[in-house]
């Protein structure tokens, strides 16, 4: 496994390799980000891991300050999977240029996270077209507990590039919480209430599966949610799967979630 952290050392790695799967994370890894390595394992020749905790895409200072770094660990992971290159940029070697144009996101997608994290998505969007142009990847994985991000991503590049977005699966664990880096900030108590309302939130996907009509019942859903576990929720929506408008069908619908326990703000989607 080959540790880079300079640009033009990883040109020389990866300009002869013309099939690389690109897993791009900012750390604090876990058996999400092992799935996604696992799924670009199987599609490619070489699989690239970057790991880049990205500045532009917080909202608040402190939660970049906040957010868990774990090198070490993560390198040892990565190793026992094999990986062949992990990219450990700095920022100055990623934002070594300015931009000519400025992201702009549509205002019809400033819904869910795009509408409570303001520039989260435009960070996210410049971080990986700059990724996407130093590594020229074939194939880009996505976890679908982000799925406003792959859905962002996806329409922000289509026509753009020739690499292949490719979502994967959310993995949860046995409490049925989705795995996600900020889950180690959780105490016990709040990892029971996390699990309690994702169980809470697959119960209510399948009524609605069986009966358009059940979603009526998400306004009640938020409430007991926000009275009994004393959180505080940014936003509980159903959207079409295909453009997040609210117009969905029974079979082609989302439940979206994001809620702050205390200080940790958690997202999820069924
Ligand atoms: O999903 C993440 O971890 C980040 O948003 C990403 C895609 C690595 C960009 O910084």
């Amino acid at each position: 496994m080959k540790i880079i952290k300079k640009i033009n050392h990883l040109n020389k790695y990866i300009s002869n390799v013309s099939n690389i799967g690109f897993v791009p994370t900012m750390g604090g890894l876990h058996n999400g980000h092992l799935s996604l390595i696992k799924e670009s394992k199987k599609t490619s020749d070489k699989t690239l891991v970057s790991i880049f905790v990205n500045p532009t895409q917080f909202d608040k200072k402190k939660d970049f300050l906040t957010y868990p770094r774990s090198l070490k660990n993560d390198l040892s992971k990565l190793k026992i999977k094999k990986v062949d290159f992990v990219f450990i940029p700095t920022s100055k070697e990623i934002y070594y240029k300015k931009r000519k144009r400025k992201i702009v996101i549509n205002k019809k997608y400033k819904i869910l996270c795009s509408k409570f994290r303001k520039g989260h998505f435009e960070g996210v969007l410049d971080v990986i077209e700059r990724f996407l142009k130093i590594i020229r990847p074939k194939f880009i994985f996505f976890g679908e507990k982000d799925y406003q991000q792959y859905f962002l991503i996806k329409k922000y590049f289509k026509k753009k590039i020739k690499t292949k977005i490719i979502l994967c699966k959310t993995i949860r664990d046995k409490n049925k919480i989705a795995l996600s880096s900020r889950n180690q900030l959780l105490k016990k108590n709040e990892i029971k209430i996390a699990s309690s309302i994702a169980k809470k939130l697959i119960i209510l996907k399948n009524k609605i599966k069986k009966n358009l009509k059940n979603s009526k019942n998400l306004i009640q859903v938020k409430n007991f949610l926000t009275n009994r576990f004393k959180i505080k929720i940014d936003y509980l929506e159903i959207r079409d799967k295909k453009k997040l408008s609210k117009n969905f069908k029974k079979n082609n619908f989302k439940i979206f979630i994001a809620y702050h326990i205390n200080k940790i703000r958690l997202i999820d989607n069924f």
